[in-house]
């Protein structure tokens, strides 16, 4: 379909809770140590939402900062898209709860659920429907608290992930800047490498699922691993030839933060040096759908993402899902 319109980034904000567990702490609750962790992951600490906290609180808070820097009010927001993993409740959606505690009246609200890839999703979802004309302001949300389904007696999970948000607000741009090319994938074939098997409605919550501790996240990490180094290699590759750039033509890669292991390994399949690599993964751990807003926010706080710069937005997560964008950075909206 002929694009009515390019969609990009026209304001971010993100939010993490204040309470930091570091590797030392984690050493005290499971058999590991500081150096087991820095080495075979790059973590050095993460964010703990506080017991009051639930993942809209978190989404709300990055969407408000979101809206600030766009200059966007609730009520011009036209769609709320809400990626996460753990949303408040089974329903109704999270996106519902942002959207009334914005006040954004006029907003389509709905929730999407596709791993640590889920803001991508959210992206891709927000252009097709800006570049379409069916909607001119999206806010695209990337929020979880994966703190309340890690198994903490597990060191092979509960030392990688954290809790955070990042939001975006997209609207027209100009033709020559904003989401130029864009890559999704699923293969469910890998679903039982990454998964929380109890709690849905095909195991329901009982006293055996939860003796058997299947209400938190099992995970096959080995497996995870190889997937995600050929995923975000493959996607990104995909997503800069789509926008007819060269993989020197790229400023800045913004990857999903797993592990530095996993994104040092995507780097140099992509022949980038870690100098043109956004890592957050040191300070924030894995915190799913807002390791990416976080770390592209930060880059474009400090200066190092400029307007016109070529970046690529890379992640993989449960499904599997894996998903690429590559865009030409500008944040002044068209409308
Ligand atoms: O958003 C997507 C989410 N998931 C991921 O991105 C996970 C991707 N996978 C990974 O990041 C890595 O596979 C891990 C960090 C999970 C594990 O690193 P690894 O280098 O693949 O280690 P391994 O699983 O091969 O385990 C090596 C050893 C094992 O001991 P043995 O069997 O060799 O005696 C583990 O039991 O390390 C042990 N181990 C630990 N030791 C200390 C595993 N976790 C820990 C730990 N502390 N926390």
């Amino acid at each position: 379909m002929q694009k009515k319109f390019n969609a990009g980034i026209v304001g971010l904000g993100t939010y993490v809770p204040d309470r930091i567990l570091t590797n030392l702490e984690l050493q005290q609750i499971v058999e590991t140590s500081d150096e087991w962790i820095r080495t075979r992951t790059g973590i050095k600490e993460r964010r703990i939402a506080a017991p009051e906290q639930a993942t809209s609180d978190l989404a709300y808070e990055s969407a408000k900062r979101a809206l600030e820097s766009s200059g966007v009010t609730p009520n011009e927001i036209d769609l709320i898209i809400v990626a996460t993993n753990t949303p408040d409740m089974f329903f109704p959606a999270t996106g519902c709860i942002i959207q009334e505690r914005l006040n954004a009246q006029r907003a389509a609200a709905f929730d999407l659920e596709a791993g640590c890839t889920g803001f991508i999703y959210g992206l891709v979802a927000a252009d097709a429907f800006i570049s379409s004309g069916i909607y001119k302001t999206v806010l695209v949300i990337g929020a979880d608290i994966l703190s309340r389904v890690v198994n903490w007696k597990d060191r092979n999970t509960c030392v990688l992930f954290g809790d955070g948000a990042g939001a975006a607000v997209l609207r027209p741009v100009e033709t020559d800047r904003g989401i130029l090319s864009v890559c999704l994938g699923s293969d469910g074939s890998g679903a039982e490498n990454l998964t929380i098997p109890a709690g849905g409605s095909r195991l329901p919550t009982s006293l055996k699922t939860l003796e058997e501790d299947l209400h938190y996240i099992h995970m096959n990490g080995r497996d995870v691993f190889k997937f995600a180094v050929k995923a975000m290699g493959d996607a990104s590759k995909k997503v800069i030839a789509g926008a007819g750039l060269k993989q020197e033509d790229i400023d800045f890669l913004v990857p999903h933060q797993a592990n530095i292991r996993i994104i040092e390994s995507a780097a140099k399949r992509l022949k980038l040096p870690m100098d043109k690599v956004l890592v957050t993964v040191d300070r924030y751990g894995n915190n799913s759908t807002a390791s990416i807003p976080l770390a592209l926010e930060e880059a474009v706080e400090d200066g190092r993402i400029k307007d016109g710069q070529n970046i690529v937005l890379v992640g993989f997560g449960a499904g599997l899902t894996w998903g690429a964008v590559a865009m030409r950075w500008g944040s002044t909206g068209i409308l």
